[in-house]
Parts: structure tokens; C-alpha cells; sequence
């Protein structure tokens, strides 16, 4: 047993690995499991009392050694390994980095305020808690009625009706406040996000994104709506797209009107998604109510305006085919990346 270990003492001293691999081998040889060491300890056992004195000592020296010089070795590896990567070759080309997108509401608010923009609208914007005046009381919604009901609106703070503050359920709350800070004329578009406290689903959100667009001079009258409508849908969904004006309520106009788009998908043929009808609704609309422009200190008599509101989330499924509002909050990458080729 002593002239193996002294055998097994050289072969130890004399190696030079010159890979991680040779090293690896050493190691299992040695000090594995089933390797030399634990061989030698094996048999250690069976030897007499008086070798063992002598052979015990030989023996821990000689797994000391072995144990030694393969931290020694290792060590020395793992910095030549580090040293290398320090000298990386910088001329080549680099992992490609991923480019971000604008989200597909981003880019259709966007192409809508620039096609008003064309015909002189400004962008206005407003807060997204507002007071029940803003919201409700100056676009002359009645004290009972049900968009006012807690089934509708979050509210803030519930009290009397006026003092109530709650989370915008429209942006024609924003009509409101630019009026009141201003003087007619006024052209303004009012993007922005609001509330409404219904379950989600595919078809319906309790937040969702609206474009208010307001027109106040002396003189507008139903046909420059329609004109201006007109030339919105022109442009964002093509010539040739046909407009239709259905007569409608909203408190804060009159008359009022919704008005459908010929079906983009099916151009009028009837298709799922104008539900075989050839055209789909895409906004609201009217003649600001005299009651409005008295509220916010604007003389009905001399000046006239229209009013309407669109879903971006709408305008964006019928331009994409988009078929579930909640693929627009869930920030889900495949979906988000079907937009990166239109980078503005
Ligand atoms: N505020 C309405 C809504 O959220 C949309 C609307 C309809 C806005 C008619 C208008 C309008 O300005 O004239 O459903």
C-alpha cells in the first residue's frame, strides 16, 4: 500500500492539465466516489494495528495532497477563463437589441388628432376626477338620469349630487372646461382615458380611451358636422368609406345623431362584424344643446357649435380586426409586437 501511494504521490505532483476536461478526469480518478482515494481507504481497513499507526497518518497526507492540487488548479482555470473573456473580440457583431413599439391605440389617437389637426382642431386636454358639474350637471344631464347611477360611474366622494366627485365617464367633460376658460371660437379635439363601472369583458372595459371634438362659432351649423365627419372618415378609413347619420339623445346636444361607417371589412357586403348589416357604428355626435353654451357663459343666440365622441378602442378594432378589448390593457408582447413595422 505505501509504494502505491508513493506511485500515485509522483503522478499527483508531476500533472499539468491543460484543459478543464483533464482536470475534471483528475478529479474523478482521485477523489470521485468510486476513485483512488476512497480505494485506499477501503483498504486501509483490513490492514494490522501496528500499520495502521504508520499508514494512517501516510494516508491523510495523501488525500490532503490530491485535495489540494485540485483546488490549486481550479482556482488557476477559472481566472484564466476570466481573463480571456476580458479580451473579447469587440469587432463582432453584437446581440441585436429588441426595438420597442407604439402601442396600436397610441398610433391611432395619433392619426386622428393629425387628420383633425389638418382642418385646424387644437388638442385639449383634461383631468381624468372629475366634479359631478363637469361631468354631469353643465352638459345638462338630469338629476335622475341613469348615467348617473352608481351601476355607470365610480364615484369618489358621494354626497348630494353636486358636490359628488367621481372618475370621468367621458372626455365631454373637457368640452366644459375649455369652454369656460376661453371665448369662441372653438376647435379643439380632447383625447383621453375614462371610467365606467361595467364587468370586462371582451366587448366591454371599465376604462377605455374617447376623442371629444368640439366646433363653436357663429354660424355652424348641422352640414359643417357632417362635412367635417366626413372628411375624418376619408381619410382614416379611405375614399369612397360612406357615411350615414342616425338619429340619436344625448343630453348635451340637439339634435343628436350616431353615425355608422359603410363596413371596412365587407365595404357593405355583410360580414361578422357589421353583424351582416353593412355598416358599424363609430361615434356620437350633434348641435351643442343652447342649455350647454348658457352654462359654461356662451351666448346661445350668437354662437352655435357641434359636438362628438368617438372610442379609440373602436376605431382601432375596426381598423385592425381587432376582436377583444382586453388585448389592448394585457400588455401581451405578441400582440403588442404586431404593431412594431409602424413606428412613428
Ligand atoms: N359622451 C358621449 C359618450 O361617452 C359621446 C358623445 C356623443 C360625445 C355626442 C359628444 C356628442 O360630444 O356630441 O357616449
Amino acid at each position: 500500500m505505501q509504494s502505491k501511494i508513493d506511485l500515485y504521490t509522483t503522478e499527483i505532483q508531476r500533472f499539468e492539465p491543460k484543459t478543464a476536461e483533464e482536470l475534471e478526469s483528475f478529479r474523478i480518478k482521485f477523489l470521485g466516489t468510486k476513485g483512488i482515494i476512497k480505494d485506499l481507504f477501503d483498504e486501509f481497513k483490513a490492514v494490522s494495528p501496528e500499520e495502521k499507526r504508520v499508514l494512517g497518518k501516510v494516508l491523510n497526507q495523501f488525500k490532503q495532497l490530491a485535495e489540494q492540487k485540485y483546488t490549486d488548479l481550479k482556482e488557476s482555470f477559472e481566472t484564466k477563463q476570466e481573463k480571456s473573456s476580458s479580451e473579447q473580440d469587440f469587432t463582432l457583431p453584437g446581440s441585436g437589441m429588441e426595438l420597442g413599439g407604439r402601442h396600436p391605440l397610441s398610433l391611432v389617437r395619433k392619426e386622428i388628432l393629425e387628420i383633425f389637426k389638418r382642418l385646424g382642431f387644437v388638442v385639449a386636454e383634461g383631468p381624468e376626477i372629475e366634479d359631478d358639474w363637469h361631468n354631469f350637471s353643465a352638459l345638462n344631464f338630469p338629476e335622475e338620469h341613469p348615467a348617473r347611477d352608481m351601476q355607470d360611474t365610480f364615484f369618489i366622494k358621494k354626497n348630494s349630487g353636486k358636490d359628488d366627485i367621481a372618475l370621468r365617464t367621458h372626455t365631454s367633460s373637457v368640452q366644459v372646461r375649455l369652454m369656460e376658460a376661453g371665448k369662441p371660437p372653438f376647435r379643439a379635439l380632447m383625447p383621453g382615458r375614462v371610467y365606467r363601472n361595467e364587468a370586462i369583458s371582451a366587448r366591454a372595459h371599465c376604462f377605455f380611451h374617447q376623442i371629444e371634438g368640439l366646433y363653436v362659432d357663429e354660424n355652424v351649423s348641422f352640414a359643417d358636422l357632417k362635412q367635417t365627419l366626413y372628411y375624418f372618415v376619408q381619410e382614416l378609413y379611405g375614399e369612397g368609406t360612406k357615411v350615414r347619420f342616425r338619429p340619436s339623445f344625448f343630453p348635451f346636444t340637439e339634435p343628436s345623431a350616431e353615425m355608422d361607417i359603410s363596413c371596412t371589412i365587407c365595404k357593405g357586403d355583410g360580414c361578422q362584424m357589421c353583424k351582416h348589416s353593412g355598416w358599424v357604428e363609430i361615434l356620437g355626435c350633434g348641435m351643442i344643446d343652447p342649455n350647454v353654451l348658457e352654462n359654461v357663459g356662451i351666448d346661445s343666440k350668437k354662437y352655435s357649435g357641434f359636438a362628438f365622441g368617438m372610442g379609440i378602442e373602436r376605431i382601432t378594432n375596426l381598423k385592425y380586426q381587432i376582436k377583444d378589448l382586453r388585448l389592448f390593457s394585457e400588455n401581451d408582447v405578441r400582440f403588442l409586437k404586431q404593431f412594431q413595422s409602424e413606428l412613428i
